[in-house]
């Protein structure tokens, strides 16, 4: 591992807001982590947590957790946390497929996936965080009337998750192809992570989805 992600690495591990899977809170993240009763929102592929933190920082009465596997990553939204005192904030380090062995079912209230890989390749499809496989497990962790957010470039990830839900009992909630042709974006949506950054500069347009299992 290069020596600047080694650092990270290692800062990520001391941090108080961080935790892998050795760490084992399910059913418990409100008593043992948070020590409230607020809602839980999981940040899927969340990178350095951009929307984990600003979350956090617009809703105090609500928990945030980033989730990636690449703690270097997560060190950016952990250290930031830490050092503006947001006390609502944490980030585990696990694989997405594990999700249930991390999070007791009905435990979080809602979910964003920002700027997942879109994995073109037909052989990586189950890798898509929208592929039937992940929807299961999603469904399993909210049940029903919860809302999951999707914000990606990619218009092929987009379709494939139009189509992969269209023979699910699933209500879309909201759907834009720009969010910039909104009149009025909300707050959620104005927020940039590094990747929605990066497609931007390339004139690439950005797409949400909102939809909930019902
Ligand atoms: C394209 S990046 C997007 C990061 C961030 N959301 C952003 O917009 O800047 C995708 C992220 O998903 C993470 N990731 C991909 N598959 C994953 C999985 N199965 N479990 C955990 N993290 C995963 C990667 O480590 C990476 O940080």
């Amino acid at each position: 591992m290069p020596k600047n992600k080694l650092k990270k690495f290692n800062e990520y591990e001391s941090f108080t807001n961080t935790y892998d899977a050795r760490n084992q809170f399910r059913g418990k993240w409100h008593t043992e982590v948070f020590k409230n009763n607020n809602p839980i929102t999981l940040e899927l592929a969340c990178g350095r947590g951009e929307y984990t933190v600003a979350l956090a920082q617009m809703y105090p009465k609500r928990n945030f957790i980033g989730l990636d596997v690449k703690a270097s990553r997560m060190w950016q939204g952990a250290k930031f946390s830490l050092e503006n005192d947001l006390p609502n904030v944490a980030f585990l380090r696990i694989q997405i497929d594990f999700l249930n062995d991390f999070f007791a079912n009905g435990e979080v209230e809602e979910l964003w996936i920002t700027f997942p890989d879109p994995q073109p390749q037909k052989t990586r499809e189950k890798q898509r965080l929208t592929s039937p496989k992940f929807l299961g497990k999603y469904a399993q962790l909210l049940g029903n009337y919860k809302f999951i957010n999707l914000k990606t470039d990619s218009d092929f990830l987009f379709k494939y998750t139009l189509d992969t839900l269209v023979d699910k009992p699933v209500q879309i909630n909201e759907l834009y192809l720009n969010i910039d042709e909104l009149d009025e974006m909300k707050p959620e949506l104005k927020v940039k992570t590094y990747y929605e950054k990066m497609w931007r500069e390339k004139g690439i347009i950005i797409k949400y989805l909102k939809f909930q299992f019902i």
